[in-house]
């Protein structure tokens, strides 16, 4: 049997931020597509204070702070902390032609997995930023939504923030479309990369998917 050896990959930082905003994501996927297309409604009562509407708009926006919080925490990892600076040299790869071309036949059974200076090859880095820039617009635009609903509190010190970038995109209902199609792309986005970190990981037998939960993955000794 070959010889394994541990090797560090993501830091607890790292770990944490990437499933907290996923089951954020999975809440604000399945709360978001009641807000857009009711599809349960409360028993039939006479109270007029049922609420339902409401309620699931506020587990929407408690998950919506959670994934922003998570979203901003995560970007400063990236950009400071000295674990993850494995993520940051990952640029050095990504302006790599070479690595590009390495990395493509990898993926086609054409070669060897090129060797990283950073945990993240350059596909991988470019769908990372897509989905970052894609995630950043969903927080915004339903930032600008939220400034609408609540008016005191945070919704009340941004509303003349919002206002601006809310006239930038078209207006209120483009705002709402920009929202739902952002997630139109979010959901496309998982099952891809859900398959792509399993090949990877079977395919480069180094233990790949085990670095996202436990921190370490293995270096096969050769
Ligand atoms: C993965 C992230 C998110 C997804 C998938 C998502 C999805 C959705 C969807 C589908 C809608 C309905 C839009 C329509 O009318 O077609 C919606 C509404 C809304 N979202 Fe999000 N959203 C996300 C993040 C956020 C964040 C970060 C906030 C920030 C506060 C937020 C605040 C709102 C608000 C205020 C509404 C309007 C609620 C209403 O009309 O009553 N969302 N969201």
């Amino acid at each position: 049997m070959k010889k394994r050896e541990a090797e560090y990959e993501f830091s607890i930082g790292l770990r944490l931020t990437h499933w907290i905003r996923a089951i954020a994501i999975v809440i604000l996927v399945i709360t978001g597509f009641y807000l857009a297309y009711v599809f349960i409604a409360p028993e039939i009562s006479s109270e007029p204070n049922l609420f339902l509407q409401a309620k699931i708009r506020f587990v929407h926006l408690v998950a919506g702070f959670v994934l922003m919080a998570a979203m901003l925490y995560k970007s400063y990892l990236f950009l400071f902390d000295k674990h993850s600076r494995k993520e940051l040299v990952s640029i050095k790869d990504f302006i790599n032609p070479r690595v590009w071309i390495e990395q493509i036949k990898f993926y086609l059974f054409l070669g060897e997995h090129p060797h990283l200076h950073g945990v993240y090859n350059p596909l991988q880095f470019i769908a990372y930023l897509g989905f970052y820039i894609v995630l950043a617009l969903i927080c915004i635009t339903g930032l600008v939504l939220h400034v609408h609903m609540y008016h005191g509190g945070l919704g009340g010190m941004i509303y003349e923030i919002m206002r601006p970038i809310e006239a930038m995109m078209g207006g209120l209902s483009e705002v709402r479309t920009i929202h739902h199609l952002s997630m139109n792309i979010i959901i496309l986005f998982i099952p891809v990369h859900v398959y792509m970190a399993v090949f990877n990981a079977v395919k480069g037998q180094d233990g790949a998917m085990d670095a996202i939960i436990s921190g370490y993955k293995f270096k096969v000794q050769k």
